[in-house]
């Protein structure tokens, strides 16, 4: 059986840590905002400092909305058998968990490390995980004794502090060890080859000046019993510079993951390092050559503003598209399906388009709404920064604009968006805000984006910086607006950052300021700009977000890549959901699917392939804004296929634009439900846990009572529903997505 599953082809093979001694650091932090040099002193006195909650940010802990600088204090014996037990003896690793935004590490005085290894100053603001490697030999050290740990922080805007968090959890003092700075490179996309196999390459490698011989164990296992699948293990030698390559190729027989281990073992030290990754499996059926027209049911513009509408469609190119019923003064582009011109009475006007190809077409009814109201359904689009963080320019984004139009706008997929870091460090002579080198022609960017049929979104902030330190618009709103609109942008997100500089305690009115001053600034130009508001749900936002106009709010901090940050985001937006409606939606944070890094060096997301179905089933539901956040020059075939599900896709972009109710909520498993314009459902059977498990709803539950028809959207085919439920087997972190109808 297992043989049968598993045929090995090649041989030759993700990161992972050896369990070293370790003393731990997680409890004592004793904290305060402000800054001081004295602060850094062993003999600094910190008892009237508060103590430290590691779980939570400074700004839950009693300094509401506060940036600048922090410090933290606790005191650590280290022992000398921490040395003396390890293999290699010469390096002391400080795991300090999550910074927010970055830091300077004193140990008894002594600055010892800094800004998480990047260079700049502290006031660059790289949050993120922080391991520090010190010299045994360094003096600053105190063997034996105690030794006294300051770090000082700075908050450049949003949540500040020394964290738990998916960047870095981990807060204690290890030996750097012989296992460490060695990983198990799983990056390599996995390859779908013919005969159904799954292959992929994976790499050895380390930057310690160390002989590694021993050898790799590669273990496939099912999640649900644990069955071995195969197993196989190979001599494997690497030193720093010369990894080791491990290749194999696997059948892909069913449409679920396995668990993938390898495990090296160095002969010499004993020592051994584990990675584990899941395989993936697409449920997407494979687009057809016949015509399909995708995406929404209605668009919404104002009256006398630019239009850009690009009719999504698959089948075997070349497609011709036409319209009929099209409002006077727009047109139809044959070739592309690009629809634009300008409407200037209000009114909804239902079209019908038509697109053929040489083998039959097909026609959809369609609304341009145009009114006040716009962004009537979720924008589907691209946002740069989960992706690349500051690192994004003008050659990013049109790669991304290009591989939108070449694989996802036949889909649906409209919009790309600039996030933080095109600013120039200070506005033109006249108050104009201009781009930085990265950004030579915003206009021309703009131009090109548009040329696609594609539509272009940037960022900005109400206070005087960015998160991201960059200019905000701040006392420039009017002027800011009218300046994007030059340019030709569609879309803004406006991101509190240093605004709680202007207003450090804002009451509702004071949160809501803020928003509706650029609202006002926008409705000034003559463009469609959405509208996103991000300020991290503060305020319970979705209460109010639609009266200040916005398209989108965010209703939580930042997003990370990891089950516990995508889980706890999406499992919490209950009180949310109700307030989703056409032209205003909650947003909780973009896309981690693909390849994420937030700066310039990526990695796949940390997201296992079910906890992918999970998150972009769960956004749908939600009908939450789906932005993209990865590497589009680079999606692989997974990524493609979670992308490009019209069924699910349909869920998000229903036109009663209804978010989700969380209808069942128990420790292991959820259940959500919403509704649909055409009066059925759609609904998330969730697995919350770590093990398979069925979920059932009964037949006469009222979420599926008097229904008849059960579609599982992913794989887009109807399911027999035999006895008296609907009942699924999910995977662990998995889901059901299920659309009934009547
Ligand atoms: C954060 C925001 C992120 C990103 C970043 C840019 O406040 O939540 O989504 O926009 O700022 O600096």
């Amino acid at each position: 059986m297992i043989r049968k599953i598993f045929i090995l082809l090649f041989l030759a093979t993700g990161f992972l840590t050896a369990r070293a001694q370790e003393v731990s650091i997680s409890k004592g932090w004793k904290f305060t905002v402000g800054d001081s040099a004295q602060w850094a002193s062993p003999t600094y006195n910190d008892q009237h400092w508060q103590a430290a909650n590691l779980n939570d940010n400074w700004e839950r802990q009693g300094h509401p909305n506060y940036d600048g600088f922090g410090w933290y204090r606790t005191k650590v014996v280290i022992p000398s058998s921490l040395k003396d037990k390890s293999y290699l003896k010469d390096s002391l690793r400080l795991n300090l968990g999550t910074v927010d935004d970055n830091d300077e590490v004193y140990l008894n005085g002594k600055l010892v490390a800094k800004y998480g290894g990047y260079g700049g100053t502290i006031k660059d603001g790289h949050y993120g995980g922080r391991s520090y490697t010190i010299a045994a030999n360094n003096p600053a050290i105190l063997w034996d004794k105690e030794n006294v740990l300051a770090v000082r922080i700075f908050d450049t805007g949003g949540d500040g502090g020394l964290v738990t968090s998916g960047y870095g959890s981990t807060f204690n003092i290890t030996m750097a060890d012989v296992m460490d700075h060695v990983a198990v490179n799983t990056e390599a996309d996995f390859v779908y080859g013919d005969n159904n196999s799954l292959s992929k390459s994976v790499k050895l490698h380390t930057t310690n000046a160390y002989q590694y011989s021993g050898t790799l164990a590669f273990k496939v296992t099912d999640p649900e019993n644990g069955t071995v699948l195969y197993e196989k293990t190979n001599p494997a030698n690497f030193t720093s510079g010369k990894p080791f390559t491990y290749s194999f190729s696997i059948a892909r027989l069913a449409k679920r993951s396995y668990t993938i281990s390898y495990t090296f073992t160095d002969t010499k030290s004993g020592k051994s390092i584990v990675q584990t990754e899941t395989t993936p499996y697409i449920l997407t059926p494979y687009p057809t050559a016949k015509v399909k027209i995708n995406g929404a049911d209605v668009f919404g513009a104002r009256p006398g503003h630019p239009f850009l509408y690009l009719i999504p469609a698959t089948g075997k190119r070349p497609l011709l598209y036409k319209v009929a019923g099209l409002p006077e003064c727009l047109k139809v582009d044959a070739a592309t399906g690009v629809i634009s011109g300008s409407v200037a009475q209000k009114g909804n006007y239902p079209v019908t388009f038509t697109v053929s190809n040489s083998l039959g077409a097909k026609t959809k009814q369609f609304t341009i709404s145009i009114g006040d109201n716009i962004g009537l359904t979720p924008a589907l689009g691209w946002n740069s920064w989960n992706a690349w963080g500051l690192s994004v320019n003008d050659e990013k984004v049109r790669i991304s604009a290009k591989a939108m139009i070449d694989k996802l706008s036949a889909h649906g997929w409209a919009y790309i968006n600039i996030d933080d870091g095109w600013e120039a460090e200070n506005r033109a002579a006249d108050g104009k805000i201009v781009t930085n080198s990265k950004f030579p022609d915003m206009k021309g960017l703009a131009d090109f984006v548009h040329g696609l049929g594609l539509r272009i979104g940037i960022y900005s902030s109400p206070g005087p910086r960015t998160c991201g330190g960059f200019l905000g618009s701040w006392q420039h709103e009017d002027q800011d607006a009218q300046t994007y609109a030059d340019w030709g942008i569609d879309y803004l997100k406006y991101d509190w950052c240093s605004y709680s500089d202007i207003a450090p305690k804002p009451d509702l009115d004071g949160l809501k300021k803020p928003y509706q001053v650029m609202q006002a600034s926008l409705g000034k130009t003559n463009r469609d700009i959405m509208y996103s508001l991000c300020q991290y749900g503060w305020g319970n936002v979705w209460e109010w977000g639609a009266d200040v106009n916005g398209n989108s709010w965010r209703t939580t901090g930042d997003i990370q890549d990891t089950w516990q940050s995508m889980s706890t985001i999406g499992f919490n937006q209950g009180p949310a959901a109700p307030h989703a409606q056409p032209g205003h939606f909650n947003d909780p944070d973009m896309l981690v699917v693909g390849k994420v890094g937030w700066g310039p060096s990526l990695h796949n997301t940390r997201l296992t392939f079910d906890e992918q179905y999970t998150h972009i089933s769960l956004w749908s539901l939600l009908a939450s804004p789906l932005l993209i956040g990865c590497d589009m020059g680079h999606l692989d075939a997974f990524t493609l296929s979670l992308l490009t599900n019209d069924e699910v896709l349909a869920i998000d972009q229903d036109a009663l634009g209804k978010g989700a109710n969380q209808y069942i909520k128990k420790d292991d498993y959820q259940v959500w439900v919403k509704e649909l314009k055409d009066g059925g459902k759609a609904i998330g059977l969730f697995n919350t846990s770590d093990k398979y498990q069925t979920i059932s709803l009964d037949k006469t539950d009222p979420a599926i009572a008097g229904y008849t028809k059960f579609r599982d959207a992913w794989q887009q085919k109807y399911i027999v529903v035999t006895g008296n439920a609907l009942t699924a087997k999910v995977a662990p972190h998995g889901v059901l997505l299920v659309r009934v109808e009547k």
